[in-house]
């Protein structure tokens, strides 16, 4: 017998609904919130009322393209944390309500995990990493370094102190007058800069930690004090700023990332998180495979950012242990594993 799980995601900005079968994925939507856009970043209040005007919709979308029966579901997965408490409620309600009505088992998901173990749904491609690897999460909200052990075997072993690695892109390109979120923005304008125009100072953080927030107003103070020399120097020099911060970002990352290999012996790294489609990233990591002697794992473009197909995923993985949860469970803003 086949097992379909719907997975559902609301953590931040995106409603995203999800059928897997058999680790396989049937159907995955995600409806985005424009209306963030005009604000340059999230607003908590608005994402947890257009999850509440998406959820209905995208749900009965995903079971549709699924082509399945909603009675065919043998499980319902919710992301249950880490992120914005308003959204997650969303997703969290819903999904309870639809488990009680189907009479079908919850399971709940940490979304940091779930970017991980995205990395094993189906059609992710013939290779899959292999335990124990180096976990790096890396988005808006999170710059996470992660011992993984076995599937729920995780350790945090480095994080950030202050803002997150997509957050740095995002803010520093909002200094540049680019709309939110500003990283793909800055990736694509990279491709034509030139990196070494420009120098930002890097951070000097021990261990396994990261901070972002210095190279922030570094970048900010360079730009106000060019931009009173040279009014259009923004203009002129829009390129090369974002190939220049982009470098910069991306060597911060590379070192503590590299120090962590050391530091467990470990030989395999393993992206999740919007910033790993980062075009710098994966070249940096990539061409320093041999050198430093690892395998460098990305996901698949559209599980890199927010979905509810590694939410499914990781439900069928608990499905399999019959690792279900109670109904009082409640949504958790801060959800360590
Ligand atoms: O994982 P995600 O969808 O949401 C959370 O924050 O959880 O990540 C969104 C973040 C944003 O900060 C966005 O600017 C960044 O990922 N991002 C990128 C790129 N694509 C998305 N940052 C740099 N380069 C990109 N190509
Ligand atoms: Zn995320």
């Amino acid at each position: 017998m086949p097992t379909y799980i719907l997975g559902i995601e609301s953590s931040c900005d995106d409603t995203s609904a999800s059928v897997l079968c058999d680790g396989k994925v049937l159907s995955n939507l995600i409806a985005n919130q424009e209306i963030h856009k005009s604000f340059g970043g999230v607003v908590p209040e608005l994402a947890s009322r257009a999850h509440q005007q998406n959820i209905i919709p995208v749900v009965n979308q995903a079971i549709s393209k699924a082509n399945i029966d909603k009675n065919q579901l043998n499980a319902i997965a919710y992301a249950r944390g880490p992120g914005l408490l308003g959204s997650l409620l969303v997703g969290s309600s819903f999904s309870k309500s639809l488990s009680i009505g189907l009479e079908i088992p919850l399971i709940e998901v940490n979304h940091m995990q779930a970017h991980l173990l995205a990395h094993f749904i189906e059609d992710c491609g013939p290779y899959k990493p292999s335990f124990p690897f180096i976990g790096v999460t890396i988005s808006g909200g999170h710059t996470q370094i992660i011992l993984v052990k076995d599937y729920f075997e995780m350790e945090l072993i480095g994080e950030t102190l202050d803002d997150a690695i997509g957050e740095t892109f995002d803010k520093c390109g909002k200094i540049l007058g680019l709309p939110y979120p500003a990283g793909p923005i800055i990736d694509k304008n990279s491709k034509t800069g030139n990196s070494i125009k420009h120098t930002f100072t890097k951070p000097k953080v021990g261990g396994l930690n990261y901070s972002f927030s210095g190279l922030k107003t570094g970048f900010l103070r360079y730009i106000e004090k060019e931009t009173k020399i040279n009014d259009n120097f923004i203009k002129h020099e829009l390129n090369n700023l974002c190939a220049s911060l982009q470098k910069t970002i991306v060597e911060i990352l590379y070192e503590k990332v590299i120090l962590a290999l050391k530091q467990t012996n470990i030989s395999r790294i393993v992206f999740g998180g919007g910033v790993s489609c980062n075009s710098g990233v994966i070249a940096k990591f990539k061409e320093n495979e041999s050198l430093e002697n690892y395998q460098s794992y990305f996901p698949k473009f559209e599980y890199t950012t927010d979905n509810a197909a590694m939410i499914a995923m990781v439900g069928y993985l608990k499905y399999q242990n019959k690792d279900f949860s109670s109904i009082e469970n409640g949504a958790k803003a801060k959800y360590q594993f």
